[in-house]
């Protein structure tokens, strides 16, 4: 599937985007690991989540799928996983792949993460190294999946200092934490995002959190709780981009994440002049929510601060589009990570903005956009769901008409992305193959 977007007339309007992927993951796993019954509501069906849910009923966890966006998970406590009869598919998700090797690492059973063409590309070395260490025996393709881990009970406990800020690498540890001997420590070089210790403390786990050490003492059993999922921010990050490039516009998203661990997206956007701001600031359980009303706007370059990368991380491809929108240069620098993403994302965007008339210098662990107006043309999207849908935005604000191939990744994050961008006047249509 591809998408034809053509130059659109956004219009004023109230949106919802659905369920934040991170915070629905994790109610997966740790709602299937929890005593008790887990009812989530606001949950992303999207495919990396269904596949995570999957992944959960192959290991012997029931879970009903209550209503679109409503699971309920009996858990079956810290020692109740069985082992999976097959090898667990976790289709494009690096997060699930990486949280559900710390979660099986500490299982007194075998377990084989595989995964599509993309996760099975994506490097492993980073949870294996500390996993390794905890008594884990992790065999993979040189360092790549498919991961067969062979669990243990009774790991050891570790102090471990990231070498890069991921919060997945983050998670994957502090779950395996849970099934080690004594208090394991993670030091992150940058903060990252932290729903699984918010999550992780809502079911009455302890967790502590000092700057930049979290640590968690194991063998704590998880109290199931009510998770009510926030809109995700990385969803909403599209619409925002769409209503800052429109003339006129002003868009409100409902209840939306802005947890601040995530929403440097909003702090680059405003240093840019976005007029963007949150209202009905409120808490959701365990995560801030706001409703974010965005103005259009006209854009500057900056310089955006290697240092609030881990806060945006999820963001840069619609960032590049906002720079290119933008009148001035914008450098990123220190976004290296993007080229480990579910494509190499700064690849992609150098060569859809330039397929788009954008003047754009490529280095390793970043990019210079020269701002300018987009032209037509057409751009791929390197199966990549992030990318495909920051192109869109691009088109919506072209003076000719885009053509975005290979997006059927976007049902991996936002389902509904078409109509939603449909109800703020964006005029994309989702078309075949043989009539691209
Ligand atoms: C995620 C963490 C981030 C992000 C990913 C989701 C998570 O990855 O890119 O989409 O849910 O923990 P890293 O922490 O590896 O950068």
């Amino acid at each position: 599937m591809h998408f034809k977007v053509s130059p659109s007339r956004i219009a004023d309007a109230k949106v919802t985007v659905p369920g934040d992927k991170s915070v629905s993951h994790r109610a997966l796993m740790l709602g299937s690991i929890a005593d008790g019954r887990t009812d989530v509501s606001g949950f992303l069906a999207g495919e990396d989540c269904l596949q995570t849910l999957a992944a959960m009923r192959a290991l012997g966890v029931s879970i009903a799928q209550t209503g679109p966006t409503e699971i309920s998970i009996d858990g079956v406590g810290l020692q109740g996983l069985e082992a999976s009869a097959t090898a667990l598919d976790l289709g494009n998700s690096g997060t699930a792949m990486r949280l559900m090797a710390g979660l099986l690492s500490g299982q007194a059973f075998d377990s084989v993460l595989t995964g599509d063409s993309s996760l099975t590309g994506r490097p492993m070395g980073r949870i294996i190294k500390p996993l390794s260490q905890m008594g884990a025996e992790i065999d993979s393709d040189n360092g790549k999946p498919p991961l067969h881990i062979h669990g243990r009970s009774g790991l050891r406990a570790i102090d471990y200092e990231l070498p890069i800020a991921s919060a997945q690498v983050k998670s994957a540890i502090l779950l395996a934490g849970l099934y080690a001997n004594g208090t394991t420590r993670v030091i992150e070089p940058a903060v990252t995002r932290d729903h699984t210790e918010r999550m992780l403390r809502s079911m009455g786990v302890q967790v502590t959190s000092k700057g930049h050490r979290i640590s968690i003492p194991g063998g704590q059993a998880l109290t199931a709780c009510r998770v009510q999922v926030p809109a995700d921010l990385s969803s909403a990050a599209f619409v925002i981009l769409a209503a800052l490039l429109a003339v006129n516009a002003d868009i409100l998203i409902g209840n939306v994440g802005v947890n601040p661990t995530r929403s440097g997206v909003i702090d680059i956007l405003q240093s840019m002049g976005a007029d963007i701001s949150f209202e009905n600031s409120r808490q959701l359980g365990d995560e801030p929510v706001a409703d974010i009303r965005v103005r259009s706007s006209e854009l500057l370059g900056t310089s955006v601060d290697p240092a609030v990368v881990s806060l945006a991380i999820d963001e840069f491809p619609v960032l590049f589009v906002a720079a290119a929108a933008a009148s001035g240069s914008t450098v990123f620098s220190g976004i290296g990570e993007l080229r480990v993403k579910e494509s190499d994302r700064i690849a992609a965007m150098v060569e859809g903005m330039r397929n788009l008339g954008i003047t754009v210098e490529e280095s390793p662990d970043g990019a210079i956009v020269h701002g300018g107006g987009f032209t037509g043309g057409t751009v791929e999207s390197f199966g990549d769901h992030r990318v495909a849908m920051s192109l869109a935005v691009a088109g919506t604000a072209a003076d000719g008409e885009v053509l975005v191939r290979n997006v059927d990744a976007v049902d991996t994050s936002f389902p509904g992305f078409c109509s939603c961008m449909s109800s703020i006047g964006a005029d994309i249509e989702a078309v075949e193959e043989d009539s691209a």
